[in-house]
């Protein structure tokens, strides 16, 4: 039984299923939900690109970010990365590989762990089993973290060390979608209309849903449509039951419950769908072949968080986060390197794609700590890398810039090499080696 059939099972049984219950089949049902297919859905074969796969400084700089906090914990051994929705296993692969530049023998203590629904081995097995190997293992996921009537899954795993790191998975949690009318705070749910699935709108199927706005001092206006991920709790309280002691790094598009709940801004919430990098909008098509997406409510990520010990640390723009640590200066120094011009464009292109406005520089990266007091961590210290008094820049400055491989996506593949592409005027003030002022190459 494949995804759709599934269901049109469930509506035939009870009538409607919610919409968070429709997405949850839709994206993981493990007869054919889109994160079940054989195909990577990322990349220019798939829906959407990531982070990852666009320049391995993403990794790199998560990998030094890891390492100070390695440090802050007095180097243990084994010091574990659990990745939670890894995909691909690119970003898993190229932290492996870049904790190999890192001093005091880092690269040894790592352990990463590979976890997502779909169990396939990605990439990180391509992580060069030489000199100072991290460890790297994949976890199946047994599934979703709870909400929409499915009890959370545990994670089989021992209490460690170490990090919890993850790009864009919050966002593929299924959400119930809610609407007000006439006053009243009503439920989506998916039914079936002469044979198509249709949406439809009745009473909230949990008290959690109108809990959760009022928590967050949230009035919705007549006509306002929002989505309210309830997974978060499950999820958040999932992670704190692993972390002994450690840290929580959550990079993903959103914003804090004000703003994505604003009604002049989100008026119809932020749920879309993604077909072949086309922004489709449409949930009830192309159900397992089209990814569906909704932005993350980080104010909720921090209160479920704190309920169960996760204390937030840090919370910031994609762009600041790296650029704190040190990725003008990697983008600086691909000058240097003296590599041909096609190679030299398509890294800083890369780089530049990592920081862009409106694009992944607008994500948010959210650090919480547990048991690990308050430490100033490097990726939210404006000018961490600037900063001569403590070791740090020349620390970043050692540090070899790390180069695009086959495996990432070339965003200038196409294109004329010698062509001008303004792609570096929204770093002020920063002059591109080899380029003119306005940072054309
Ligand atoms: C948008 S993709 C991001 C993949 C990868 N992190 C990247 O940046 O390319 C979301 C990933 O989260 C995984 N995922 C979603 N829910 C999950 C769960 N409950 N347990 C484990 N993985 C999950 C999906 O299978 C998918 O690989």
């Amino acid at each position: 039984m494949n995804a759709e059939e599934e269901i049109r099972r469930r509506i035939a049984d009870r009538g409607t299923v919610t919409f968070a219950e429709f997405m949850d089949v839709a994206l993981y049902w493990s007869g054919g939900g889109y994160y079940r297919s054989t195909g990577d859905p990322v990349g220019a074969h798939g829906d959407f690109y990531t982070s990852p796969l666009v320049h391995p400084a993403f990794g790199a700089l998560l990998s030094v970010q890891l390492f100070q906090m390695w440090l802050l914990m007095h180097r243990p051994s084994p010091f574990t990365v659990l990745e939670m929705g890894a995909g691909n296993g690119l970003l898993c692969r190229d932290v492996a590989e870049y904790s190999k530049n890192l001093p005091e023998g880092f690269a040894q203590a790592l352990r990463y762990i590979c976890h997502d629904v779909n169990s396939r081995p990605g990439l990180e097995k391509k992580s060069a089993a030489t000199g100072e190997c991290p460890e790297v293992f994949r976890l199946a996921s047994g599934g979703y973290f709870g909400g929409a009537g499915n009890s959370p899954v545990n994670l089989p795993l021992v209490k460690f060390c170490g990090c919890v790191v993850s790009n864009e998975l919050l966002d593929a949690f299924p959400v119930h979608q809610v609407t007000m009318q006439g006053g009243r705070l009503l439920e989506a749910y998916v039914a079936v209309e002469q044979g198509e699935l249709a949406m439809v709108h009745d009473e909230p199927s949990t008290p959690q849903l109108a809990d959760r706005l009022e928590g967050l001092g949230v009035a919705l206006v007549d006509g306002q449509t929002a989505e309210i991920c309830l997974g978060l709790a499950g999820w958040a309280g999932m992670v704190s039951e692993v972390l002994d002691a450690g840290f929580v790094i959550t990079v993903d598009y959103g914003r804090e419950a004000e703003d994505l709940y604003s009604k002049d801004d989100r008026p119809r919430g932020t749920l879309t769908t993604f077909y072949r990098h086309t922004q489709t909008d449409a949930p009830l098509r192309r159900i397992g072949s089209q990814d569906i997406t909704a932005q993350v409510d980080f104010t909720s990520v921090i209160n479920e968080g704190r309920v169960v010990g996760l204390e937030p640390m840090g919370y910031s723009t994609q762009k600041e986060f790296l650029q704190n640590l040190g990725l003008q200066g990697w983008h600086r120094r691909l000058t240097g390197l003296r590599l041909p011009q096609r190679q030299t464009g398509a890294n800083r292109a890369g780089m530049v794609d990592l920081v862009r406005p409106g694009g992944l520089g607008d994500f948010k990266v959210l650090v919480q700590g547990k048991n690990v007091g308050r430490p100033g961590l490097w990726g939210f210290q404006p000018g961490a890398s600037l900063v001569e008094s403590n070791g740090l820049s020349d620390f970043i400055d050692s540090l070899p810039a790390p180069l695009m491989r086959p495996d990432h996506l070339d965003l200038t593949r196409g294109r004329d090499p010698g062509a001008e592409v303004q792609v570096e005027g929204y770093w002020p003030g920063f002059a591109v080696p080899g380029g003119d002022e306005e940072g054309r190459f």
